[in-house]
């Protein structure tokens, strides 16, 4: 059976390659991403591999149909870019991976967050270039120091011990919340609004809903502790961006470390280096000395990219041998 691998990077290339030894499946990689331009290059195939930037509306999912396509696999949890309905018209099953690895993106939350507090960025240049101040390079002691949790899924909670690690007082906030969990963790749940007066950190990991669209604006901003640190590793959206730059310049926020932008879309993952940065709100962000930004890399560890691509080749493996793949819940 062989399977277009869209938008694949050298790392994909990697870890699929891998888990697909000694199976019958065949990956053709392709650098670009699926689209109506190029699902041509779908041709032959009789699976479609896919990621969180290819676009699969209606009339890619049509043309895939034509072609004889019988598995779109997404090869990461969300699946907001495939039109379900339509996939489902047409008999494709569409699989994912829903959990990877949540330490990945705990423990780069944590690192971002180490990082712009002890300055280790701008050190690593100074020193680099012989300067050997230690001017402008203070930092804080975690320990101690309140860490709010928003969303106690599985990240927020592995997060959430680590800084349990470090001495912090963890306040938490989620729709369901786990008192059972907090107990044993010495976790106290709150409302967010008192989290936020609270906090010395603030730390999102609840998913993208419409309720959580612009969970932080101008208002939440406001409530926040002057000098807190805000860490964002869950999706762009939950920030309003124009918001944040309002409340950094006023110096209402001490730090702010995005894995994440809302309008990460078509500029993360690429290499735009030789290129003008259209997007001012970006490029604002990045002109501020007390904001580091990382592209989207939080899941990027070996353990996570190992476990995305055992699942995506055996739930493509499954649906070619016309069995039920891995999860089920895309399956309407
Ligand atoms: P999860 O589904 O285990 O947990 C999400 C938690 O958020 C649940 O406890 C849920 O009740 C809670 N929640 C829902 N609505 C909420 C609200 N309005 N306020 C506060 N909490 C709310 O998800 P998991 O695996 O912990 O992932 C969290 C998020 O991390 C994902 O939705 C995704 O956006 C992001 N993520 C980012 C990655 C990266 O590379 N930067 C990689 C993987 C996930």
């Amino acid at each position: 059976m062989i399977c277009a691998v869209f938008d694949a990077k050298p790392y994909d290339r990697e870890f699929l390659t891998r888990a697909a030894s000694g199976t019958a499946l065949e990956l053709r990689f392709l650098e670009f991403r699926l689209g109506q331009e190029t699902v041509f290059s779908a041709d032959g195939a009789q699976g479609v591999c896919v990621f969180v930037n290819d676009r699969v509306d209606r009339p890619v999912v049509e043309s895939l149909a034509e072609k004889g396509i019988r598995n779109i696999a997404l090869r990461c949890a969300g699946f907001n870019n495939v039109d379900l309905e339509a996939a489902k018209e047409h008999g494709i099953t569409v699989t994912r991976v829903p959990a990877y690895s949540p330490y990945a993106v705990a423990e780069h939350t944590v690192a971002l967050l180490m990082t712009l507090n002890r300055k280790i960025h701008r050190a690593y240049n100074r020193v680099r270039e012989q300067n050997f101040s230690l001017n402008g390079l203070v930092g804080f002691d975690l320990h101690g120091k309140t860490v709010g949790i928003v969303g106690t899924g599985k990240i927020g909670r592995i997060t959430a011990s680590i800084f349990r690690g470090f001495g912090c007082r963890v306040l938490a906030q989620d729709p369901y919340e786990s008192a059972e969990w907090a107990a044993e963790n010495g976790v106290t749940y709150t409302s967010l609004d008192e989290l936020l007066a609270a906090s010395d950190i603030v730390s999102l990991h609840s998913p993208l809903f419409p309720e959580t669209y612009h969970l932080l604006d101008a208002g939440r901003f406001a409530r926040m502790k002057r000098g807190a640190y805000l860490i964002n590793t869950s999706r762009g959206k939950l920030v309003d961006t124009a918001a944040l730059i309002a409340v950094l310049k006023s110096g209402h926020l001490g730090g702010v470390a995005l894995d994440v932008y809302e309008e990460e879309e078509g500029i993360f993952f690429e290499d735009h280096s030789g290129h003008v940065l259209g997007d001012d709100i970006l490029a604002r962000l990045l002109t501020f000395p007390n904001v580091l930004v990382t592209s989207h890399q939080a899941f990027l560890t070996e353990e996570a990219l190992g476990e995305i691509a055992r699942v995506t080749v055996e739930n493509l493996t499954r649906v070619a041998e016309g069995k039920a793949p891995l999860d089920t819940t895309l399956l309407g």
